[in-house]
């Protein structure tokens, strides 16, 4: 049985490092399921079409982190179709060897509930809009009100909203380094290994 880590949370919290950390030092394959939105939400037209017909190779364009493609999936991702026609994407990725990590929404609730690990990684709103700002070269008041805006959204939907799993191990990012927080998500991992 492959290992799953399973790792949500609200935007620029940090779940994208540590997912990549973990899989580096596990040795296990990494999915950012962010991305599968933001190819969506980039590819315009019939959404639910365009998550039918996703290819990995869709998941390579630079132009999907920034802030509009954040937006974009945001807005997408609240669609029950799009969502289902992700699934079996992501559950035949979280089945591979040794391991897999995946990174996102609903992976503890929904997609991986039955993984052998779940982190919910938050920071407060403010270090989160510094942090995103920093990365892209944007002002920080600006970010705040967008990255808000989409945790609204992401929080509010019917479909698989952004929450912890009831067993999910809450890691708060706000005042811990990178490799404070990097450490503390392999201690979890290791407990359960
Ligand atoms: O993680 P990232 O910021 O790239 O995600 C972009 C958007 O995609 C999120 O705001 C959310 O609406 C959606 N998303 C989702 N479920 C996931 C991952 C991302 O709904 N598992």
């Amino acid at each position: 049985m492959p290992f799953i880590i399973a790792i949500d949370g609200p935007a620029a919290a940090g779940k994208g490092t540590i997912a990549r950390a973990l899989a580096a030092h596990f040795g296990f394959h990494h999915l950012d399921t962010g991305l599968l939105y933001r190819a969506i939400g980039a590819k315009g037209g019939d959404p639910v079409a365009a998550a039918r017909s996703l290819q990995p190779g869709d998941l390579d364009r630079p132009d999907l982190r920034s802030a509009e493609a954040g937006q974009a999936a945001s807005r997408i991702a609240a669609l029950p179709e799009v969502r289902a026609a992700l699934v079996d994407f992501q559950h035949r990725f979280a089945a591979q060897e040794p391991g897999a990590v995946l990174d996102g929404r609903d992976i503890g609730t929904v997609i991986c509930p039955d993984a052998a690990v779940k982190l919910f990684v938050t920071a407060s709103d403010q270090v989160r809009a510094q942090r995103r700002a920093a990365e892209l070269g944007a002002d920080a008041d600006e970010m705040l009100i967008q990255l808000q805006e989409r945790d609204r959204r992401d929080r509010d939907r019917a479909a698989a909203p952004l929450k912890p799993a009831p067993d999910a191990v809450l890691l708060d990012t706000s005042h811990l380094t990178i490799a404070e927080a990097i450490a503390r998500a392999i201690a979890q991992v290791e407990k359960a290994r």
